[in-house]
Formats: structure tokens, C-alpha cells, sequence
């Protein structure tokens, strides 16, 4: 790992804020497994998947695209796909059960204690409505202040997100403003009531390398200041590192490897993990050709005999074919791990 690449990790909140606040689970997501359903058949999607991000903490999923990142998080605020379903486990909002609340009182919680910020920051703005009417929507709905005070919420919101001309971008339609911009907009939209929790999935993903840095910048401040926890979903090692105290690696829709952002990058120990961080490594060195992981990720209800990775995996015996690997603690030191020849 090149020291710039480990240099430019900044962690967003270290140990003395952790001193400072208690620290309690916000959100807690335990044994759960999601599937898809239509007339033929049911496909699991997502297998017993169990993580906790704490008051301020921030946890990053990794994994490849198909790995189940993104229905994940979705679920837990039940915006995934009607075909999609929560076949087990439970998601914990504090003492809240959120896999059990009715709609109606999800919506209080999404926007309000719960931000979330998508990909593609065009499609996540409405086309017909001005900024100013998307970022007053929640203020008004979740705190209920009066239009001088929403005017003013939204000029410092816009402020926060690095948007240098406020007046004349809340007068502006999402056509009118660029993809990084619109980017902006939607994470001073996800922020607009003080959530507890930022949820971001792969909020850099579409934009271009020099605007994903800003966007990336514009995170780590609003994180770091409003003191809020971060769940990050990403394919990129780097912009995980970069923003997570905490890692879930996600292979075929389980996690394979979870630990906190250091024992990651110096001592991973499953194979998948290793290869995502030399691909990283050399994204970042600046090669023109990536360490591919040979192969392809496994469809949902694909290779279910044994390790999920053993087809794609160098070190894959036997065994690695035959039984599933479950995911357990690691001998050595912290975090878990699901390999059978690295413990
Ligand atoms: N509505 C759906 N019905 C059936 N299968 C689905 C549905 N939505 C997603 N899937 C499948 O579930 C798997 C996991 O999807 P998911 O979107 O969570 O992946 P991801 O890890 O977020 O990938 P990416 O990095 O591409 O966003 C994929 O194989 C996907 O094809
Ligand atoms: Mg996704």
C-alpha cells in the first residue's frame, strides 16, 4: 500500500470524538436476508448480513457490482423494489424495529433521522420542480419552520455543500445545474433536517474523478461537523478508506470480511478483500490496467455449495467447493472473516 494512498485515508471522526459522545447503536442490522420474488421463483439476494453503525461511526460496504450493496441498504428503509422482500432478520433503528414500522411512520424517520444520497445525482433531483421547492419540502414537512426560516436553512445548506452562489442555484432546475452540482443539492437535501445517519450509496460513482474529490471533501467536513454516523457504499476502495472507520466486504450477497478501516488495509485476511485493495493500490499508482479478479460475481441463487468466491479465488481447495464457509471471528486479532484458509 503506497503511503500517499494510506496518507490520503483521513479518518472524519478519531478517537477524541469517540471520547466526547457516547456511544450507542443507531442502526443495527441483524441476520438479515432479503429476496426477490416474481411468478417462477424466489432468488435470495441478500444472506444473513449483520452490521452496527454507532452514534457518529462510519461503516463503508465494499464489494463488486451484484453484490447486494445497494439492496442492502435500501432495505432498510423499505425502498427497494416491490419484488423485493425481507425474508429474515431484523434492522434496528435504536430500540426501533424499522423492518416492522408501517409506512407511514417510516417516512417520518426517512429524511428526517435517516439522509440518504444516490448515484445518479440527476435522477434523485424532481426535473420539474425548482431546488429551492426539492430542499424546502423536507424542512417543511419534518420541522415545520416558517418561510423565513426555510429560506434561511436553505441558503446555509447550500452554503454547507460548497455551493458558492446560493440565491441563484435555489432559484435553478437540476437541467440547468451540472452533474457535481446536482450532487451537491442532493446531499444538502439529505442533510437538510439534521439526520443522525447520512446513508450514501456510491454518491461518486457518476461523477468525474476531480468533482468525486470535492464531493468526497464536502462528506468528510459534513460528517465531521454535524457529528453524524455515515454508511457508505461503494466498489472503490479508496473512497471507502477514505471516509469509513469501520468495513463490511460484501461478496454474492454476504459479507466475507469485517473489520475496522486499519485492519483492512494492513491485514486483510480474505482473498476478495486482498484483491479489491491491490486494484485500489494500482488505480492509484496510476496503471492502466487494474488487478482484475478473473471472473464474474455470482448471480443471486448462483454457486451455493460452497464458498461463494472459491471459483474466482487462487487459494480455493477442495473443501472451498464443497462447504459453505460461515463467517467467524478471526484468530488473530479483531474482525471477522468467512474463508476456509484464512483465519
Ligand atoms: N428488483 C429486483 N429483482 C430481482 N433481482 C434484483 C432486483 N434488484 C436487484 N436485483 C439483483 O440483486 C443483486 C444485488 O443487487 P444490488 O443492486 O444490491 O447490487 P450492488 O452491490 O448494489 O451492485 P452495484 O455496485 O452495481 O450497484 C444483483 O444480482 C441484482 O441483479
Ligand atoms: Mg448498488
Amino acid at each position: 500500500m503506497p503511503a500517499d494512498f494510506q496518507k490520503n485515508m483521513i479518518f472524519p471522526q478519531n478517537a477524541d470524538k469517540t471520547t466526547e459522545i457516547e456511544m450507542q447503536d443507531l442502526l443495527r442490522i441483524e441476520n438479515l436476508s432479503v429476496v426477490a420474488t416474481d411468478k417462477k421463483r424466489t432468488t435470495q439476494i441478500v444472506s444473513e448480513v449483520s452490521f452496527t453503525v454507532r452514534n457518529g461511526e462510519t461503516m463503508g460496504i465494499i464489494g463488486e457490482s451484484g453484490c447486494g450493496k445497494s439492496i442492502t441498504a435500501m432495505s432498510i428503509l423499505k425502498l427497494t423494489e416491490p419484488n423485493i422482500h425481507i425474508d429474515k432478520g431484523h434492522i434496528y433503528w435504536g430500540n426501533i424495529c424499522l423492518s416492522e414500522l408501517s409506512e407511514s411512520r417510516l417516512r417520518k424517520i426517512c429524511g428526517k433521522e435517516i439522509g440518504m444520497i444516490f448515484q445518479e445525482p440527476m435522477t434523485s433531483l424532481n426535473p420539474v420542480f425548482t431546488i429551492k421547492q426539492q430542499l424546502s419540502a423536507p424542512i417543511r414537512l419534518h420541522l415545520g419552520l416558517s418561510k423565513p426560516d426555510i429560506h434561511q436553512r436553505c441558503i446555509r445548506l447550500m452554503e454547507d455543500v460548497g455551493i458558492k452562489d446560493p440565491e441563484k442555484t435555489l432559484k435553478s432546475y437540476p437541467h440547468e445545474l451540472s452533474g457535481g452540482m446536482c450532487q451537491r443539492v442532493a446531499i444538502a437535501i439529505a442533510i437538510s433536517c439534521d439526520p443522525q445517519l447520512l446513508i450514501a450509496d456510491e454518491p461518486t460513482t457518476a461523477l468525474d474523478v476531480t468533482i468525486q474529490a470535492q464531493i468526497l471533501g464536502i462528506l468528510k467536513n459534513l460528517i465531521r461537523t454535524n457529528q453524524m454516523a455515515l454508511l457508505i457504499i461503494s466498489h472503490d476502495m479508496g473512497v471507502i478508506a477514505s471516509l469509513s472507520e469501520n468495513i463490511t466486504v460484501m461478496y454474492g450477497g454476504e459479507i466475507v470480511e469485517q473489520n475496522t478501516r486499519d485492519n483492512i488495509i494492513k491485514q486483510s485476511s480474505h482473498p476478495y478483500t486482498k484483491k479489491l485493495i491491490r486494484s485500489a493500490e494500482e488505480l492509484y499508482d496510476g496503471a492502466d490496467e487494474l488487478t482484475l479478479v478473473r471472473g464474474n460475481v455470482p448471480r443471486p441463487g448462483e454457486n451455493r455449495t460452497g464458498c461463494r468466491f472459491a471459483p474466482r479465488c487462487d487459494l480455493s481447495t477442495q473443501r472451498c467447493h464443497a462447504e459453505h464457509p460461515p463467517l467467524v471471528q478471526k484468530e488473530r486479532g479483531k474482525g471477522t472473516v468467512r474463508c476456509w484458509n484464512c483465519r
